[in-house]
């Protein structure tokens, strides 16, 4: 075994996480939902979601004999939701098409929806023991700074250089301790900025650290600019409650509980009389809480949410994909994570 493996797999073991709700198992239904939602999603976001996920949900026949719209109040909050949608999606191909039994091999892993090379890699070796390769975005930071990999580690070559890197390094045993290794370095040691090199095993070794480039590498390209939106939001209100409507289905925050969205243009108060047959107190106009600003991967958006004082419920309601719910049941909904937070600072 060479020796980056060895010091990975000997500090893993002494010093890295060992108690996380995910480890101590083999079974792979549990190692896939874990994979999953640590996505683009730190440990500490993951845990309470991962133990409501899996008592709720604690096999592949019980999320696939749920509906979606069951599914999804369990990942209201966690982000890119297209992650829930293939993980039912997927329960359901197993269940019907694979005897329910999940899937054995590599590439039959790899097949599912919402499973790449590195997660297909990453449950198969927590799972069934399996050596093989993992890069995922702490994992490339890791290798950049101790290979001393230039150019920016999202560009094809570049990540080419990295899997043709992370095959070379990867162990025949310990597969499990020295993937956990990896993933805990980049999360804990070898972190994007001031990482912790005095508790790194692979300083001695490492280009970035001994050229003192830890703040250079991983390269990046100019910061992509991702383009801004602004929209609007109408917080109706009738003492403690507050109307949700359905997102449509597909695009973002799809099938989540959400409040009205609206273009900044449009008369607020004339719209919620017109659409929601509410009836607003004369003179009152929409009260602009403050905005709330939230980031998806390829634009940021700016909320700004207005409050309207209702005089009645209407007959809204009583359509499909309206609901007046309690603040308080609202914020227990499965509503998206900045809905969450205007909904949290409504007095
Ligand atoms: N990120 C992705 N998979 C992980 C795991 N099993 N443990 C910690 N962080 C992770």
């Amino acid at each position: 075994m060479g020796k980056f493996a060895t010091q990975v797999i000997r500090w893993q073991k002494q010093s890295g996480r060992h108690d996380l709700p995910w480890q101590g198992t083999r079974d792979p239904f549990r190692i896939w939902v874990s994979e999953i939602m640590l996505q683009q999603t730190q440990v500490s976001a993951v845990i309470d979601y991962y133990e409501r996920f899996m008592q709720r949900f604690p096999t592949v026949e019980a999320l696939a004999t749920a509906s979606l719209d069951d599914v999804m109040p369990y990942w209201a909050g966690l982000g890119y939701y297209a992650r829930a949608r293939n993980l039912h999606k997927a329960a359901v191909i197993i269940q019907t098409e694979q005897g329910g039994r999940f899937p054995r091999t590599f590439l039959d892993v790899l097949a599912l929806p919402g499973i790449g090379r590195s997660t297909a890699a990453a449950i198969c070796a927590f799972a069934y023991g399996e050596s093989r390769p993992i890069l995922d975005g702490n994992v490339k930071r890791v290798f950049a700074r101790r290979f001393g990999v230039e150019g920016d580690v999202r560009a094809k070559p570049v990540e080419e250089e990295m899997w043709r890197l992370a095959e070379r390094e990867v162990p025949k045993q310990d597969i499990e301790a020295y993937i956990q290794g990896l993933m805990d370095l980049g999360a804990t040691v070898c972190t994007r900025s001031s990482p912790t090199c005095l508790l790194c095993p692979l300083s001695r070794d490492c280009v970035a650290h001994q050229e003192g480039r830890t703040a250079e590498l991983p390269g990046r390209s100019a910061k992509r600019d991702v383009p801004h939106r602004e929209t609007a939001m109408l917080v109706l209100r009738h003492g403690v409650e507050v109307l949700l409507e359905r997102r449509p289905p597909t695009g973002i925050w799809g099938g989540l509980w959400s409040l009205p969205e609206v273009t900044l243009e449009t008369d607020a108060l004339a719209h919620a009389s017109a659409r929601f047959g509410v009836a607003t107190t004369r003179g009152r106009r929409p009260k602009p809480l403050n905005a709330v600003d939230h980031g998806f991967t390829h634009y940021s958006l700016t909320i700004h949410p207005l409050e309207i004082s209702v005089a009645s419920v209407s007959a809204a309601a009583r359509e499909p994909g309206h609901v007046w719910l309690t603040i308080e049941d609202a914020l227990g909904a499965a509503i998206p994570a900045p809905v969450k937070r205007i909904l949290s600072a409504l007095d």
